[in-house]
């Protein structure tokens, strides 16, 4: 090591500066992604702090920085660490004193497309990842989440506030808790503008990253009262590929620009079936979400096989995303999950205009 050069964290922001965050388009430093910068003789340690844990481009991201900073003459070991602070969106849930930063609806025009299964996935692929995060189930009407999470009651209330379930780290609140199987629920329109409210301003959700909203079907009174009462990040329109589902979810994307809600896209669920010999079967045709998204003019999420283990899972209150981590499928709702949680950083920082890039002292 040559004793005579001295790093300066000048030099060191200066090499990071240079290093782009791929999906916000703007670098570390700008970003204030850059923590914890330490010097100590040759070796050189920081933390680069995401936006989101879920980010598909954290190993490219330390691979470029950890190279930029290497190649500063005189640097000899580099030690960067990896966190992640999601952003919150900024919008006003303050005023519901709800400290959740983002908060994200499933809808569909038509039931039965696979909105409480996409819900559930990301919710528990997010988890994973490290993120906090919160399921809430909106089907006032048929409520499947408690089912598809394995839970069946909530734990006991503490203070004023319901405790929300938990499972696979994901905190859960569903009107199924509060019912009998059995009992069927039928909602007067203030009664479920209630309900809804309830869910989010009586249950002790804490800090929360994502909160994720699974609507029951149709463009009906659950979404209008849930768009009302929490400011969402963004809505997902989940789709089949066939002709009826399409007209559907047209209707779904068309009540969330009418509620104000933007929208980060469309998913088409059982796409397509792999079949033992090899080959690939359009059971319900092909292509169709990833139309309606380009003739809508939203993003194309992407596209998730149909696979037995789905609605096994789901049956048994165990997701494939835990069951089969690595199958297509759970691959496919990985993608989706990371892909929705870029969006909402891209989105949150858009929305703050207030990053302060970091200031320079040496
Ligand atoms: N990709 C898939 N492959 C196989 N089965 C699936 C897939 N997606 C969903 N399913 C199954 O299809 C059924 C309907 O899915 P789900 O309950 O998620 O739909 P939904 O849109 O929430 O329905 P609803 O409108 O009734 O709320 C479930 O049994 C689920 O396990
Ligand atoms: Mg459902």
């Amino acid at each position: 090591m040559n004793k005579q050069v001295k790093i300066t964290s000048e030099a060191v922001l200066d090499a990071l500066s240079k290093v782009q965050e791929p999906e916000l388009h703007k670098d570390l430093v700008t970003l204030n992604m850059i923590r914890d910068l330490k010097i100590d003789g040759d070796r050189v340690s920081f933390t680069i702090v995401l936006t989101t844990p879920a980010c598909p481009m954290r190993g490219k991201i330390e691979q470029n920085a950890r190279q930029a900073v290497e190649s500063i003459p005189g640097v000899g070991a580099v030690e960067v660490k990896m966190d992640a602070n999601v952003p919150s969106d900024g919008r006003a849930r303050g005023l519901l004193q709800l400290p959740i930063r983002n908060a994200i609806a499933v809808a569909s025009g038509k039931g039965g497309v696979g909105k409480s299964t996409v819900a559930v996935n990301i919710a528990v692929v997010l988890a994973q990842y490290g993120a906090r995060v919160g399921l809430l189930d909106a089907d006032i009407y048929g409520p499947n989440i408690p089912t598809m999470m394995g839970v069946q009651q909530l734990p006991p209330a503490h203070d004023d506030k319901l405790a929300p379930a938990e499972s696979y780290g994901v905190k859960i609140m569903s009107i199924g808790f509060l019912v009998k199987p059995d009992q069927p629920l039928i909602w007067r329109g203030p009664m479920l503008h209630s309900a809804i409210r309830q869910f989010l301003t009586d249950v002790a959700w804490g800090e929360l990253d994502y909160l994720i909203v699974d609507l029951p079907p149709g463009t009906g009174d659950a979404a209008l009262s849930l768009a009302q009462s929490l400011p969402l990040s963004g809505g997902i329109i989940v789709t089949l590929p066939q002709q009826v589902s399409l007209d559907d979810a047209r209707r779904g994307l068309e009540m969330f620009r009418q509620l104000d809600v933007p929208l980060f896209g469309v998913v088409e669920n059982m796409s397509y079936l792999d079949l033992p010999d090899g080959t690939r079967m359009d059971v319900f045709g092909s292509g169709g979400g990833e139309r309606l998204a380009r003739e809508s003019g939203v993003p194309y999420i992407g596209a998730i096989p149909i696979d037995p283990t789905v609605r096994q899972g789901g049956d048994q209150g165990k997701p494939v995303v835990i069951t089969h981590p690595d199958s297509p499928v759970s691959q496919a709702l990985k993608h989706i999950a990371e892909d929705i949680a870029a969006k909402i950083s891209v989105a949150a920082v858009q929305q703050n205009d207030n990053i302060i890039p970091i200031t320079m002292v040496d």
